[in-house]
């Protein structure tokens, strides 16, 4: 298997890659000043919201939020796995890709080209097979035309049949018996653990593979034919299959249409599917788990507008309202969300055979409510508004959420229509909003303050805020480790002007261990820039929030940013000082101290006012 590839032939890559050439052979960019533009090859759009930054070396949409360096391009635009756009963008300048042996501590992250792609494969193949040949096919064709289905839509979704019996696919496709651990991990075979027994997953079902937005099959789900239970059996999670994340009929709404206005969100695989028999070929449903935050973020990246379309009754409202809250964070402006209730006891595939296509979408045109006017109904049966205590209740509900809306002007318009309701003016609301979330602490006597609050009990360093009013204006309702870690990662100059990043390395919030790593990655080689930093990160928690970090500085204005920067890197040194300190202290009294540590004691207590450990010049 292929090593992994060094870091630092991805810095020099990325060195020697030039981000306008990259994005420029794909899409045609127009030069406005010193960046380029065009419309976002990521979303719909008339007008381009799409930047490239050749100083930067960044793409970023303004209306979608994608954005990233060359090689995240290349990944998405082209839909390559990382190893691949590496190659890709290699090859461009002539470059060969080195590989590393893989050490015992090197796992590697992502099931690039996991064996088990083509065994799903082949096993979909099988089903496929089985629904035209096998001889029990009858039963599962019967049940599928009772359904409406037709040849054409049980083509593209690549509908199959698992034919009774238990080891049809064990025997097709498991000769070998690596093989069969293979098909094991791909949940196709199931394992007795007492006897050792191997069967096939799937048995007389009509099958439904899942495919991701490569076209690859991942999973599938199956249904019985009868009444039997469970009624729809789904893969397990495998290294290639993460139930949370998919949509199933993603893939084929796209390959219908590369260019949807709008996706429909719906319940079930059937609902998918009768909903393109009768040409809304733009549903797709999350199977048989909530709407996360991740199906939106991967909504929002095709289209501008969701439908979500939800049963009328209490588990539906209460799955719609999940879905508008995974919803909020993703609503840029440009961005809408839709909520259509069906009448109890139907669901989109029922509803849309009974009424017919025209007027299941003129039901569509009617019916479904925006997301603000689901928000603020929804909230005002909870809270009657008409009542004082009602009001402020509504307030309190209503506030923390839209704070979540990164849409200045939606989310300017959602205050206002609260205030409208409740009376309370804006200051009266934004003292509802949530406190930033602290991060966590090894110890309660080192709580930080709150954000732009100073430290009472003791002066120090980390107190020298300048203006904490304007460094809050500067970087919104944000931690201060996390705007040090933007500030750093756009002017990675400052790194040389910490003097002593080591020595808060003990911290345990997870903003400052990566302010940590991030400093000594640029002491020990000065020239490494924001897109060096984030592809080291590359396919980590810390590489995305990188790289949003990086996106997100364009739009912040820059004073006081490096007055910040070393306020927080002075609190960090502070605070770790004070852990020590303490700690010795605490020693101290249980026990002898060392030599050693009576001297660093000494060292700390008469060290406890001096001067900044950074420098803060060059403001
Ligand atoms: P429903 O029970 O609403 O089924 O489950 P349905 O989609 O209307 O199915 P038909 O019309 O009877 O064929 C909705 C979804 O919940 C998941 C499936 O993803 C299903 O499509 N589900 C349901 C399961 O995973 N297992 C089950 O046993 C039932
Ligand atoms: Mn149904």
């Amino acid at each position: 298997m292929a090593g992994l590839i060094p870091q630092s032939f991805i810095d020099d890559l990325l060195n020697r890659t030039d981000i306008v050439d990259v994005v420029g052979s794909r899409v045609q960019l127009k030069k406005t000043g010193k960046n380029y533009s065009a419309c976002c090859p990521f979303h719909k759009e008339k007008t381009p919201s799409f930047t490239v930054s050749p100083d930067k070396q960044f793409y970023y949409c303004f209306g979608c939020g994608a954005g990233g360096n060359a090689l995240g391009f290349v990944m998405d635009h082209d839909h390559l796995d990382f190893p691949q756009a590496v190659e890709d963008l290699a090859k461009r300048i002539g470059m060969d890709v080195p590989r590393e042996e893989r050490g015992p501590g090197n796992r590697s992250r992502q099931p690039v080209d996991s064996p088990l792609y083509p065994l799903l494969a082949a096993a979909s193949d099988y089903y496929r097979q089985a629904l035209k040949s096998h001889p029990a096919r009858k039963a599962a064709v019967d049940y599928l035309k009772g359904r409406g289905v037709s040849g054409i839509i049980a083509r593209d979704f690549a509908l199959g049949f698992a034919p009774p019996g238990w080891d049809g696919l064990l025997k097709h496709l498991g000769e070998d018996p690596l093989q069969q651990k293979a098909m094991i991990d791909a949940g196709l075979l199931i394992e007795n653990t007492e006897t050792g027994r191997r069967y096939d997953r799937f048995r007389d079902r009509i099958m439904f593979p899942i495919r991701d937005s490569r076209g690859r099959v991942i999973a599938f789900g199956g249904r019985v034919l009868g009444d039997d239970k469970p009624k729809y059996l789904n893969s397990p999670e495998t290294p290639v299959f993460h139930k949370g994340q998919e949509l199933y009929g993603l893939f084929e709404a796209r390959q219908h249409n590369r260019n949807l206005d709008e996706i429909m969100v719906v319940e079930g695989y059937m609902d998918v599917i009768a909903l393109a028999q009768l040409g809304l070929r733009n549903a797709v449903a999350t199977l048989g788990t909530a709407t996360s935050e991740e199906h939106l973020k991967r909504l929002f990246r095709l289209v501008p507008s969701v439908l979500f379309c939800f049963d009328g009754d209490s588990a539906g409202r209460k799955a719609a309202w999940r879905a508008l809250e995974a919803t909020l964070p993703n609503l840029q402006d440009g961005r809408r969300a839709r909520f259509l209730f069906l009448p109890e006891g139907e669901d989109p595939d029922s509803l849309v055979r009974r009424e017919g296509t025209e007027a299941f979408q003129a039901r569509i045109h009617q019916q479904a409510r925006s997301l603000a006017d689901y928000f603020f109904e929804q909230l005002s049966e909870e809270a009657d508004p008409r009542s004082l205590e009602g009001k402020a209740h509504l307030a309190t509900l209503a506030a923390p959420l839209i704070e979540k809306i990164p849409g200045a002007n939606l989310r300017t318009l959602m205050r206002q229509r609260l205030s409208d309701l409740t009376g309370l003016g804006g200051e009266a609301l934004q003292q509802l909003q949530p406190a930033p979330p602290a991060p966590p602490q090894a110890a309660p006597m080192d709580s930080p303050p709150p954000y732009g609050q100073p430290r009472s009990e003791r002066p120090s360093m980390g107190q020298r805020r300048s203006s904490p009013r304007a460094s809050r204006a500067a970087s919104g309702v944000e931690p201060p480790n996390l705007s040090a870690l933007r500030t750093l990662l756009h002017h990675p100059e400052l790194a040389q002007k910490v003097e002593n990043a080591g020595s808060f390395a003990a911290e345990d919030d997870t903003y400052a261990q990566l302010l940590v790593a991030l400093l000594e990655a640029l002491q020990k080689n000065p020239r490494l820039r924001a897109l060096h930093l984030i592809a080291r990160w590359h396919g980590t928690e810390q590489g995305r929030l990188l790289r949003a970090l990086a996106e997100k500085e364009w739009l912040i204005a820059p004073d006081n940013l490096e007055q910040q920067f070393f306020d927080t890197i002075t609190r960090l040194v502070t605070r770790q000082r004070e852990r020590r300190l303490e700690h010795l202290l605490q020693k101290a009294r249980l026990t002898d101290l060392s030599a050693d540590e009576k001297d660093q004691l000494r060292r700390l207590l008469s060290r406890d006012n001096e001067a900044a450990p950074a420098s803060t010049s060059g403001l």
